[in-house]
Parts: C-alpha cells; structure tokens; sequence
C-alpha cells in the first residue's frame, strides 16, 4: 500500500479533479438500497462510502435527500472510509452538505479492515472504483476476497453493498482469447510503450501458459520490445489485456490533456463537455482551450465562450491521435523531453493498474461466495432485481474506439447493488427473494458459477438445517 500512498494517485488535485464526475452515476445504487430500506423500516439507517476521493457519490446523495423527504425519515448516519493520508477538499465539502441531513463520521484505514473499524455494522456500504485499486496496490484476488469479507461481515442481514467500477468485457472470463489488429501509428507505439511496462511492472491475473501473449508483424512473432511503430501489429491475448490496452490508452489520453502536454484542452467537466450532436451515437462538439495558437485547429473549429473555442469531436479526437504519435515518439526516444516527464509520471500513477480485474460473472460470482465463507455460511450477498445489475455505456470513448480500432472491445460502467440475504431465514419472502435473485443470477452468470452457488441457496431452502438453527 506504501506504494499507493507514495503515487499521484494521493494527490489534491487528482481526487479533486480527475475523479469528480458522474456523481449520479456514483450514487443511484446506494439510493436505491436506501429507498428499499425506508420501505422495511423506520430505523436509522448507517451508510458507509469506502474510498469517497472527492466526495461526488455523496454531494449526489446529499441532493437526493433535498429532494426525496421519505429518504430521509428515521435518520441516517454516514460514515467515510479511506486510506491513511488521503483527505480531499471537495469531499470536506460534500461532508458539509450532507450534514444538513446525517451525522457524519471519517474515518481512516484499510477496506480489507471494515469489519475492525467498524464494529456496530452498517446497512449500506458503498464504493465505487475501488476494487481495482485494492487489487492493484494490495495483494490481488487476495486482497478482495479480504474486502468482500469484511463487507459481509459489516453489513446487517438485509443491508446493501453497492458498488460501481470500470466495465469488463462481455464475456464469462477475461482470459478468454481473442485476437486485435492495431493499424494506426498512435495504437502501435502505445501499446508498445505500455505493455512492455505493464507486464513486468503490474499486479495482472496473465500469467497462465494459456494467457501467453503472441505480438506478430509481418506474419511473423516478435518480442514487445522488438514492434516496429510504423508497421500494422496483430496481439493475440486474452481479451481482458487487450481491454487494459484499450483502457489505459483512453485515461493517457485524458491525463496529457489536463496536464497540458498535447498543448489542448478539453472541457471535461460541467456543460462544455456535454454539447451533443447525437447522444446515442456517442458525438459531440468538443469545447477546448489552446496553449498555442495552430491555424488548422483555429480553421476547423469556432470561438465558444471564455476563450474557449469548439469543435466536431471526432476532428478533436483525430487531432489528438496525431499530437500523441509525437508525444509517444519523445517519450520514447527522447529523455530530455517533456514527453518523457509526462510519460513517466502518468505511468507511475496509472501504468501498474489492472482495471478489469472481473467479469461481471466473476464479480457476482466471487461476492456470492466470499460472503458466504467469510459469514460462516449465516449470508449470501446476491443482487436480487433485474435492476440492480447494470452496464451503463460511455458513449463518447465507444465512438472514438470504433472509428479507431477494427474490433473494439466497448467502454463503460459496471454498478451491482448486492443485498445481503440471511440464510438461515427459511420465510416464504426469503425464498421468493433467491427465486427473483436466480432469475438475475441467470442473465449474467455462467452455469459454473451457478453450480458453485447451489450449496448457500440450496441452504435457505433446506428442512435439515432449519431443523439445526432452532
Ligand atoms: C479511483 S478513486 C475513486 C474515488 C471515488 N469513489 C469516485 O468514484 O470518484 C479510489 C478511491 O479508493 C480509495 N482506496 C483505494 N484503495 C483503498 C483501500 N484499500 N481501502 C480504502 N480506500 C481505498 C482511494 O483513496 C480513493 O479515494
């Protein structure tokens, strides 16, 4: 964890700016545990947010509550969760706002330590993207089963754990294998330049004989620190590596452009970054600031408010393609270039991370069971309506990644609202919950993961064992 505190990744600016956005997003789940819960009872309701950053899940929370009275009866407390060392401003802020209708605590520590910090229970917990960095900066699967336990042994029977994250892959598995063909100057040299950190460097699941990597150009396999940036090249790999590719290329992209490296500036905040032309299809006018004045830029774009000046986004999007083939090529060939300084710190901030550390089967499948162990088989955390298993598309990066790439893997959200069903409630209202869970279970999870599954719902429905806890 040292590691983590040590990065950028700690830093004021980046949980208060980089993090952000999507605060709806962030919060839907969570209000709709506590809207169900409001439903069941008139006690006071204990929510706990592991690693708020720059507190938008609970400034959206807090608007909520504004609005929605019956949220708030019987009173709520909130309570905040985050690494030793990290306090963001904004979230000081939010923490204020939501004052006017909770009591408020933070505190500091370990998610995989929920449980010891906080010993009365909770009936919501919440996070959003989180999970990717406990894997990345702890010890792995290890270190979320870790989390997962404490989670379940957190949460009251009938209490939520809702959680948000970066979409996987429609698939079962990640390491599934399939096949991409990079045919633009700006992919090749990425993928080049940060695979051949990414392997040696990161906390990543491929390291199986099966999930080999073969680089080829020309036909012919090569080494990753052989690619040639300027010749077409083929990686076959499982699928879940090739969406880190696509991934991390999208958030160096963002990076160079809020530090001002590539010399332009998006909008990537409030209502100049939503001025659409066609939402579904993911296009829209990008509004953008410029260190310096280039008169093609100036040609194909029009003068927008502040300074700012506005543009067809997939001109915007092309041009940075070609402002980040020079920037690769200085980061690459040239130390002395701010390039490099700005390669190197994004890829010590960012470089080591695995997102898509779980499919959405994985992800349901994994919760499912570790709460069950780490309960002592007394809870199973299943999510039970349709509804609360979500993909929420980001249209925009889809856009730029299928004019891009051949075969493009899509971008976007994965939010589970998980309840924690009580096993050893044999009620008819229990077994109608796991009969709507299996229903939800069955969209998204393969027969091997349901199989697993089979024991702890199997438990709520069995004589012998109600005969045993009475
Ligand atoms: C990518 S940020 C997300 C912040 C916020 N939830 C959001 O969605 O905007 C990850 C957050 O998780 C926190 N975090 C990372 N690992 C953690 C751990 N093991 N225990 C508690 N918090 C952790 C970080 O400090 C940071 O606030």
């Amino acid at each position: 964890m040292g590691e983590f505190l040590l990065s950028g990744k700690s830093n004021q600016t980046y949980l208060d700016t980089a993090i952000n956005g999507n605060g709806s997003e962030k919060a839907a789940l969570t209000l709709a545990g506590l809207d169900r819960l409001r439903k069941q009872h008139s006690d006071e309701v204990h929510i706990i947010e592991i690693g708020p950053g720059g507190g938008s899940a609970v400034n959206a929370i807090a608007n909520s509550l504004d609005k929605n009275e019956h949220l708030r009866d019987g009173g709520l407390h909130v309570s905040f969760l985050e690494l030793d060392g990290i306090e963001s401003n904004k979230l000081h802020i939010a923490r204020q706002k939501i004052g006017q209708y909770a009591t408020t605590s933070f505190h500091q520590g370990n998610a995989e330590q929920t449980n010891e910090i906080f010993k009365d229970g909770a009936d919501i917990i919440a996070a959003s993207a989180v999970m990717h960095e406990v894997y990345s900066y702890g010890d792995g699967y290890h270190s979320i089963d870790n989390t997962i336990g404490a989670i379940t042994n957190t949460l009251n029977p009938g209490g939520f754990f809702a959680y948000r994250d970066v979409f996987s892959v429609h698939r079962l598995s990640q390491h599934e294998r399939t096949r991409h063909v990079y045919d633009r100057e700006s992919w090749v040299r990425f993928s080049q330049l940060f695979l051949s950190h990414y392997l040696k460097e990161a906390t990543h699941p491929y390291h199986r004989q099966e999930d080999r990597i073969i680089f080829e150009q020309d036909s012919k396999r090569i080494d990753v620190d052989k690619i040639d940036a300027v010749r077409n090249l083929s990686i076959d790999a499982p699928v879940g590596l090739l969406r880190e590719v696509q991934r991390h290329y999208i958030t160096l992209r963002d990076h160079v452009w809020r530090d001002g490296t590539l010399g332009v500036k998006p909008i990537l905040e409030g209502d100049g970054s939503n001025d659409w032309l066609d939402v579904r299809r993911g296009h829209k006018r990008v509004h953008f600031t410029q260190a310096n004045h280039d008169p093609l830029l100036a040609a194909l774009s029009e003068t927008g408010p502040d300074e700012s000046r506005i543009i067809d986004g997939d001109i915007f999007d092309a041009t940075t393609d070609e402002l980040l083939i020079k920037f690769l090529k200085d980061a690459a060939e040239d130390e002395t270039s701010e390039s490099y300084v700005a390669w190197q710190d994004w890829l010590k901030r960012e470089g080591a991370e695995t997102y898509t550390y779980m499919t959405l089967n994985k992800f349901i499948g994994s919760v499912a069971m570790q709460s069950f162990i780490a309960s002592d088989a007394k809870k199973i955390l299943l999510p039970i309506q349709q509804s609360d298993v979500q993909v929420i598309p980001r249209v925009y990066y889809n856009r730029f990644l299928e004019r891009t790439l051949s075969n493009p893997l899509p971008d976007g959200k994965q939010l589970v609202l998980f309840e924690a069903v009580d096993t050893d409630d044999k009620s008819s209202k229990n077994k109608e919950k796991i009969f709507q869970a299996l229903e939800t279970l069955d969209e998204h999870c393969s027969r091997e993961t349901l199989a697993e599954m089979y024991t702890p719902i199997r438990k709520v429905f069995s004589n012998l064992s109600t005969n045993q806890s009475q």
